[in-house]
Order: C-alpha cells, then structure tokens, then sequence
C-alpha cells in the first residue's frame, strides 16, 4: 500500500513536463533580484512567458469575465491601477454554492488566515459560507475557537465509514452566516483509509453534495501537501485560490500546484480554474516585497487580486482570540484587506 501523495497519477508531478504550453503558470526563470537562487535539481521548468493578454486570460480562467469597473487614478500593491469594486448588492437567494480550494503545497503561506478571514468577509456582505477544514492539523477549526481535539464528529467521519451524516459534522460559527465542517488529528488516517476505496478522489465532493443548496460559497483549507485529501478537495471544487506568501522562494512550488491542478481538470474534474492569486505578509515597505509582487503579475497577470494583505501580528493575534480578523479588529487594515479581496471574488464569480 502506498500513501498518496507519493507519485503516482494524478498525484505530484511529472518529471519534466514542460509548462511552457501554459506560459500562465510557473516560476520564473530568474529571481527578481539580483541574488541568485541555489540551483537545486527539483526548479521547476522554465521557459515562461509573461502573459501579455491578461484579459483574454482572465476571461478563459473566469468562464466569461467579470463585468469591468472603474479605475481609480491610484496604483494599488499590484502595482496596476486600483480596480474600484463595488459594494456586492445583496443575494435574495442562496444555494449551488461555488466551492473553492483554498490550495498551496508550501506551509505557512496563509491559507488558513485567508480561508477565515475570506469566508467572514463574504458572510459580512450576506453571503452564506462553509468553511472545510481539511488540514488534520485542526488550524482551521482552532482559529474559529473550535477545541477540535475533543470533537467525536469531524470531516475525517465524513469520509470515511459513510454512517455520518453531514448535519452530525457541521457547526455554526460565531460569524453569522458562516458555518464549519472542523477537523482534528483525526483525518490524518483518511489519505491511507482512502487508498482502496472506489471513487476514493471524489469521496469529499460526495461528502459535501447535500449541502451544496445551503450555501453561497464552500471554501475547502487544504493541507500543505499535494495528496489524496488535497485532491479530493480539488476534484470537487469550481475553481482554486491560491495563497502565495510575498517570497521569491514562493514562486518557485506554483508550477508543481499548476500540475496538479492541470492533472486533475484532465482526469477528474474539467469545471476546475485558477481563480486568483492572493499575495500575503506583503510589505511595500520592503523592495523585495514589491519585486515579488511585480513578478507574480508579470507571470499571472490578471488572475492576481488587486488586494495583497500586508503583514501584521494582528492575524496571529486573532487566530488565538479563535476569531476572524473582521470581527477581532474589525477597522484593522487586515479586516479592511479581506472585505477587498471578498468584494473581488464576488465580483468575478458573480455571486
Ligand atoms: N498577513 C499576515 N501577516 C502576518 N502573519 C500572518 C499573515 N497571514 C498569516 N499569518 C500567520 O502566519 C502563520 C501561518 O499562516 P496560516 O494561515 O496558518 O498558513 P497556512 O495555512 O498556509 O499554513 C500563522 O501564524 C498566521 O497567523
Ligand atoms: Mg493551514
């Protein structure tokens, strides 16, 4: 028996596929300063060009294009002119919920921070949101105030034995409108339990089906791995977000996520798009910071969010209060960056 994750299809990468085809995607071919990286053997492939249509591009990967706005004369951390999005107008009904991976193999880069604060910015402007905890870390759960260790009922029972029934496993939040399927060290087991199970990539999307109607958005924390859970949550879901911590270093593990991501639209979910890119611990203080960025546009172009959310220790300070930044501190620029970012997911995706 083998663990997934290892590499075996549609897990992990091939070796020396090339993604100069998809010149979106990928790490650069040089840093975007002058300090060399060590050039170690696993880079990813080169041969990437910067997208020069960009909204060609972001009309494929948004199924048609968001509605253009405004501009405002200011250039925002992107360095492009602040789109100005509007304030989303209410949603009279709910339901078909878009579910999004929230999706990056490197630890540390903000999933979890974007995947609460994301979903509590949504929920602020009426939106009805779930939030999957599929790390067995628990982070997810923990930052809502959850104490997951004690929990009898988590996703990990969703997935494995099929005697839970969903309601068992969901929690409301204290964020109105937001609700959680939590997790603990549990779902650990669930990538080995899987492995023989028919239909094992698609278990978390059968999981989740009948509350598909409930909710507006279904936002999926996934681990820092590319395994059997990470793809469960990709072969279910619409599009994927993904959290880029404002690092050189950072852009080098995309082209990997990018041959995931391929892979499993070929295989096993062709609805599957790049939704965007959120650009974290941003500091336009830093030179460094504003030449990741500006290569990260270069590369992604459009697909990158007009919001970056700047480093501070409010995220952490909230994750231990157990709270959104949105309701922690609440006029915080955090809560202000996230209400952006969710005007823009709105926005694009027309919920
Ligand atoms: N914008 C930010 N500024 C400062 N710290 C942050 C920011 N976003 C996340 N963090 C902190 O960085 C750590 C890792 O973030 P987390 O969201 O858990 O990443 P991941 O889920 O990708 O592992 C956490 O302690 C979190 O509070
Ligand atoms: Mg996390």
């Amino acid at each position: 028996m083998t663990t997934a994750g290892a590499a075996e299809p549609p897990y992990g990468a091939a070796a020396g596929q090339s993604v100069a085809a998809q010149p979106r995607y990928g790490a650069p071919a040089q840093p975007p300063n002058d300090t060399q990286p060590p050039n170690d053997s696993d880079a990813p492939p080169t041969g990437l060009r910067p997208v020069d249509d960009a909204e060609a591009a972001s009309e494929t990967l948004w199924g048609g294009g968001a509605p253009p706005v405004p501009e405002s004369g200011e250039l925002g951390p992107t360095g492009r002119p602040l789109r100005l999005v509007p304030d989303p107008p209410p949603v009279a009904v709910h339901g078909n919920a878009l579910i999004v991976a929230m999706c990056n193999q490197k630890g540390g880069v903000g999933k979890t921070t974007s995947t609460i604060n994301l979903g509590a910015a949504l929920a602020e402007y009426g939106r009805r949101v779930l939030l999957v905890d599929l790390d067995p870390q628990g982070a997810l759960s923990a930052g809502l105030g959850v104490a997951h260790h004690d929990l009898d009922n988590t996703v990990h029972n969703l997935l494995v034995g099929g005697r839970t029934s969903i309601d068992d496993v969901l929690m409301h939040t204290k964020v109105e409108g937001m609700d959680l399927l939590p997790s603990n060290i549990d779902l650990s087991a669930a990538e080995i339990q899987l492995v023989n199970e028919v239909g094992r990539e698609q278990t978390l999307g059968r999981a989740l089906e009948p509350v598909r109607d409930r909710y507006d958005y279904i936002l999926i924390d996934c681990q820092p791995s590319l395994g059997l859970l990470t793809v469960n949550a990709l072969a279910c879901s619409d599009g994927v977000i993904i959290p880029m911590e404002c690092e050189y270093f950072s852009l080098r593990g995309l082209a990997l996520l990018n041959d995931t991501v391929e892979k499993v639209r070929d295989r096993l979910n062709p609805r599957l798009s790049l939704y965007g890119i959120v650009v974290t611990m941003f500091d336009a203080r830093l030179l460094h910071s504003r030449q990741v960025m500006s290569r990260v546009v270069e590369v992604f172009g459009d697909v990158v969010y007009d919001t970056a959310i700047a480093r501070t220790v409010r995220f952490p300070d909230a994750s231990v209060a157990g709270e959104p930044i949105t309701t922690w501190a609440p006029k915080s620029g955090g809560a202000e960056a996230y209400r952006a970012m969710a005007r823009e997911v709105i926005h694009r995706s027309g919920r």
